[in-house]
């Protein structure tokens, strides 16, 4: 300490002032208020990172990073560079602050990378490494890792290894730079065993409770394109006929053990299309023979609604599921709007979990969703 000059010593008191108030911060966002968090897909077109109104969110996600497949470091180039930058800086502009994350991976990227990462000790340092320098370098307040899905009992191993050596990373670090901690956070399957296939596989739940700070459940994608012989709610809270569900998910964290706090519910702002055998059967699990209208199936909430608009479309909310589905003719769109979400998240409330995020926040133009979200769930 002798040894420091007086500007650097300023700086070093400066930043433990500032890193007790957020810690402080972070202590009131996890004992007493709800996580909200909002994934910013970088690629969108029509949504800066100044569109997201920091009112409604605690912790925003700038998506996506991959590594590189071979050192499994970050190679940044330099849109990359500035786009990152230019992310954490209007968004640590805005009153109030939240939180910034970058998230790694992501459905269109796949597991294989991250399952050849967390493999050996050494390819995990180098990975590890690399995001705290991105982290910092970038000046985000922690890191999101999104590898849909492991798929093995080995990759849940190695990633309840990698777990462990990050978060023993992420301490030292905080220590010998005097920094805040970064936050380290993970986007899983919707429920603690993943059933894609016939392979057995949990996420490590205890190491999840020890070192990371949450886990975004991905609490949608039931039905989809894979399947195009029906339509189906693809978020439903709850599903009369089988066990995929919301409820259901979270439920099965919560007894796997996982801490309440530490499970964030996931909500769609898109929805998934089909196109009907026959008009008039048009209910939840009717008859479907193609994707309907949208991106293969897909549609933003935002273009539903346009759609909805256009097309004179008829609306119904599905009491069963607590989903909200619109058809015109033969397309039918199954999707979300502010009355389910209000009443996935009042029962997210009675969980008592950690709060709930939205897949992408530009799906919502208008921020009528993710309003109507913040105000149903207020300290
Ligand atoms: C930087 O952010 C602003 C405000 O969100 C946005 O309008 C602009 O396009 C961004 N620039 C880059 C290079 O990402
Ligand atoms: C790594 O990525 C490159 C470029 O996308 C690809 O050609 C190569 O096959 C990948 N290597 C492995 C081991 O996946
Ligand atoms: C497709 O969805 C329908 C309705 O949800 C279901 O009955 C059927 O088993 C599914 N088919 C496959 C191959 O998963
Ligand atoms: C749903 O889960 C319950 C409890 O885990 C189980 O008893 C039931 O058989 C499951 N139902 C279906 C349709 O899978």
């Amino acid at each position: 300490m002798a040894l420091l000059k007086p500007p650097i010593l300023c700086l070093v008191l400066l930043s433990l002032v500032f890193c007790c108030s957020t810690s402080a911060m972070h202590s009131m966002y996890s004992s007493h208020g709800p996580n909200k968090g909002a994934y910013w897909p970088s690629w969108s077109k029509d949504f800066p990172p100044s569109a997201i109104d920091t009112t409604l969110f605690t912790h925003a996600y700038y998506a996506f990073l991959t590594p590189n497949n071979i050192t499994f470091k970050f190679d940044v180039d330099y849109p990359t560079a500035l786009s990152l930058k230019n992310f954490t800086t209007t968004l640590h502009k805005k009153k109030p602050f939240i939180k910034t994350l970058f998230s790694v991976g992501g459905a269109a990227e796949g597991p294989k990378i991250f399952s050849r990462m967390a493999l050996s000790h050494d390819t995990r340092k180098s990975f590890i490494l690399s995001t705290i320098e991105v982290a910092r370098k970038f000046d985000f307040d922690g890191i999101d890792l999104d590898w849909e899905f492991p798929q093995t009992p080995m990759d849940m191993v190695n990633f309840r290894h990698l777990l462990h050596e990050w978060r023993l990373t992420v301490k030292k670090e905080a220590k010998s730079t005097g920094r805040p901690q970064l936050l380290l956070s993970a986007a899983t399957y919707y429920k603690p065993v993943v059933t894609l296939d016939d392979v057995y596989r949990k996420y490590p739940v205890a190491s999840i409770n020890k070192n990371l700070d949450w886990i975004n459940a991905m609490c949608y994608d039931y039905h989809g394109s894979w399947n195009l012989t029906a339509t189906g709610a693809q978020a439903a809270l709850y599903d009369p006929n089988s066990n995929v569900s919301t409820s259901d998910g979270l439920q099965s964290w919560i007894k796997s053990k996982i801490q309440r706090e530490k499970l964030v519910m996931g909500l769609p702002l898109y929805g998934r299309t089909w196109q009907l055998k026959d008009p008039s059967l048009y209910g939840i699990g009717a008859p479907a023979i193609d994707v309907g209208p949208g991106d293969k199936g897909q549609m933003s909430y935002a273009d539903v609604e346009k759609f909805n608009a256009k097309n004179n479309a008829k609306v119904v909310f599905d009491l069963p599921t607590i989903s909200v589905y619109s058809f015109a003719g033969t397309s039918w769109i199954g999707y979300d709007d502010a009355r389910s979400v209000k009443l996935k998240i009042e029962y997210a409330k009675t969980l008592n979990i950690g709060g709930y995020f939205f897949w992408s926040v530009d799906g919502d133009q208008d921020s009528k969703i993710s309003r109507q979200a913040s105000e149903t769930w207020i300290i």
